[in-house]
């Protein structure tokens, strides 16, 4: 089921995401005693970040019980301040008592795997892996949210328009070369691992959004031509948009 929420406007979208983000982790806290959120790069990702760090509520979920994952990172030095990773421990996750084996960040262009982003790429897969329940297909964790953005063209993760990562059906994690929305060396999950996970909710603000939004939420467009149109959680896909971006979307 595909749902579309449309906020007056940016910060009111993040502050929405926030609580409703909270929420879900709080309820599957609940229910089975962990959560597990997938993490977006970009200025909307990072703002419901901050705005989850300001939450009152926020302390209703037991962060030391919380998997956090990343959707996309981009292959750069760990303390490069380009990295998704860092961006987020900035916006939330140093003021959270996560519990640090719990926190699975993506392999820095520093780190063992040098310039081998396709290793790179493979080893988070294997982490992927040994995180999955036994009968996962793919063998990816129980997400219970995939946090994604938007850009202009229909990217969403590290996921470009008419390149072969799109279609990939088998590998859960990639490494993206010469990406057209810098830095250009990325890791990115893939659609059937994004689409492991129960809820999906693709977040952006702006006009220069509306377009890919429409496009995205057109059911004939085919994921080659627009990554986010491919993405869907598998029981809830959410569209969190400002008036700006959801501006060629059909009234009511
Ligand atoms: C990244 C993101 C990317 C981002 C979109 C939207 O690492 O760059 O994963 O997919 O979410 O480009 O970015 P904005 O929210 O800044 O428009």
């Amino acid at each position: 089921m595909t749902t579309v929420l449309v906020h007056d406007n940016g910060d009111l979208l993040a502050a929405a995401a926030a609580a409703r983000l909270i929420t879900k982790l709080a309820d599957a806290q609940a229910e089975r005693g962990t959560a597990s959120v997938v993490l977006t790069g970009g200025g909307t990702g990072n703002a419901v970040l901050e705005h989850v760090r300001a939450a009152p509520a926020r302390d209703a979920v037991d962060w030391s019980r919380v998997d956090v994952y990343w959707g996309d990172e981009r292959y750069v030095p760990a303390d490069d301040a380009e990295r998704n990773e860092g961006q987020a421990r900035k916006a939330l996750l140093d003021d959270l008592p996560l519990d640090p084996r719990r926190v699975h960040c993506l392999p820095p262009a520093d780190g063992a795997f040098g310039e081998d982003v396709e290793a790179a790429a493979a080893h988070y897969a294997e982490v992927l892996a040994q995180h999955a329940p036994e009968d996962a297909h793919p063998q990816v964790p129980r997400f219970d949210v995939c946090l994604l953005g938007l850009g202009e063209e229909g990217h969403t993760a590290s996921l470009f328009p008419d390149t072969q990562h799109v279609r990939e059906s088998v590998r859960t994690v990639v490494g993206v070369r010469d990406c057209p929305k810098p830095p250009p060396t990325r890791i990115s999950l893939t659609l059937p691992a994004i689409n492991a996970a129960s809820e999906v909710w693709l977040m952006t603000t702006g006009s220069g959004k509306a377009h890919a939004v429409a496009a995205a939420l057109a059911t004939a467009t085919p994921p080659e031509d627009v990554p986010a149109a491919g993405a869907r959680g598998r029981q809830r896909t959410l569209y969190l948009l400002d008036e700006a971006a959801a501006a060629e979307l059909p009234r009511g």
